[in-house]
């Protein structure tokens, strides 16, 4: 197996392939630093979790992760609690995408196996047969890899989805008019739970990565420029967008800041001949949902049991049906995170009638259990199948 792309899909299926004993080779274009540093994701789903527990990457996160059994929404000046564990059975897990991706990598390098960083030029060939074949440089060598398929894990700008044949895919998209100015501040976090904050300034968030590390967003414009925003213009916005009386949100020193737009994105199908896109290079979906890492990683969960038989029995029926299951699973965390993304961001016309529906609405998912159970099992991730 050839796998590009050492996020988290990439490196969860070289994971789980290892443990079924199919050999692969993971390709990255950046350094390992580089991908162990980016700042992405922190809400972890139970399968994920369980997932990560089976595959023996888990002791870090079994010892200091944070277990969270509901979230907050805030809007017309109050703060509600949606219990989710109470209403579900299940509960989240904080728990750093840096981390996730720190102690894959480790398992895979001390198990001796081939995990290649700063490769370039990677093209993909034969795709339609049942040999395909990856073209790398990688330390100033040229290098071939025969394989029985390729997982393009090579997130939302890799180069496997734009190499298949046009006409191959179809893409269905939706870009929103809100960004995100992410920030993680050294300082105790000021909440038990996540706070998703509806305010006529615009949408906040406040998460956490650890007792000692805030996590903390405001909504922005889609291309918003960093720049603009000091650090006391953000907890300026942070302050006035998340305050309750006799609650304090304490400040602290920000480490890292940066804006990510928001887009809806699928391609249908998720798989051509022998490659099989997972994760963000086959959809994106706007944070709101925390979705994103749960998806790229029951993405490889399914892929990887497909590709194990195929090449431990022979069998390739079950890599017929990957896209089709996969995108089940896609297009409802795609309606989940559309429908809160909508429910909590401030449109940029500050349209009234929209502004009313969406407080009805949030009225409605804290005030009725049909209602907060829906969101609920959303939240913490509906069964894999
Ligand atoms: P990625 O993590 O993108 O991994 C793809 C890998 O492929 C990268 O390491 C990349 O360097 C490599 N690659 C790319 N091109 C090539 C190539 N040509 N050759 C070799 N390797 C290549 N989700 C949430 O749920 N909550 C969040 O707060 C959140 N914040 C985010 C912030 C940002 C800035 C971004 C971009 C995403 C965020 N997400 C968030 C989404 C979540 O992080 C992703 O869904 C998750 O990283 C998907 O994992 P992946 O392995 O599919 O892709
Ligand atoms: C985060 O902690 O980074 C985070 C939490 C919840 C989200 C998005 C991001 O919906």
């Amino acid at each position: 197996m050839a796998i590009v792309g050492a996020g988290p899909a990439g490196l969860t299926l070289a994971q789980l392939l290892h443990a079924h004993g199919v050999e692969s080779v993971v390709l990255e274009a950046r350094s390992r630093d580089y991908v162990e540093r980016r700042l992405r994701a922190g809400v972890l789903e139970q399968g994920t979790v369980d997932l990560l527990r089976e595959l023996g990457v888990s002791a870090r996160m079994d010892a200091e992760a944070i277990e969270h059994g509901g979230i907050h929404l805030q809007f017309a000046g109050d703060r509600h609690h949606v219990p989710m564990r109470e209403l579900t059975g299940r509960g989240i897990t904080i728990w750093g995408q840096t981390e996730v991706v720190k102690d894959l990598i480790a398992a895979r390098l001390e198990a001796g196996l081939p995990l290649h960083f700063e490769v370039q030029d990677v093209t993909v060939h034969d795709v339609e047969s049942e040999r395909p074949r990856v073209r790398y440089r990688h330390a100033g060598a040229d290098h071939e890899l025969e394989c029985d398929a390729i997982a393009g894990c090579d997130g939302s700008h890799g180069v496997c989805r734009p190499s298949l044949p046009a006409g191959a895919l179809r893409e269905f998209s939706r870009e929103y008019p809100y960004g995100w100015l992410g920030i993680l501040a050294e300082v105790e976090p000021s909440i038990d739970e996540l706070v998703y904050a509806h305010h006529a300034r615009g949408f906040a968030l406040l998460s956490l990565r650890s007792p000692t590390l805030s996590r903390y967003y405001v909504q922005v414009a889609h291309d918003e420029d960093v720049a603009n925003w000091p650090d006391e213009r953000i907890w300026e916005e942070l302050q006035a967008r998340t305050a309750l009386a006799g609650w304090t949100l304490r400040e602290g020193p920000i480490l890292e800041k940066g804006v990510t737009g928001m887009r809806s994105f699928v391609v249908e199908p998720m798989q051509h001949g022998r490659l099989f896109l997972a994760g963000d290079a086959a959809h994106i979906v706007p944070p709101t949902g925390a979705k994103g890492l749960n998806l790229a990683i029951s993405d490889v969960a399914i892929l990887g049991e497909a590709l194990v038989a195929l090449c431990r029995d022979g069998d390739a029926t079950a890599l017929t049906s990957y896209s089709a299951r996969a995108l089940r699973r896609v297009w409802r965390a795609e309606h989940f995170s559309w429908w809160m993304t909508s429910m909590l961001h401030r449109p940029p016309d500050g349209d009234p009638f929209e502004e009313r529906l969406q407080l009805a609405q949030l009225r409605y998912v804290t005030s009725s259990d049909a209602a907060a159970t829906s969101l609920a099992e959303n939240y913490v991730g509906l069964p894999w199948g």
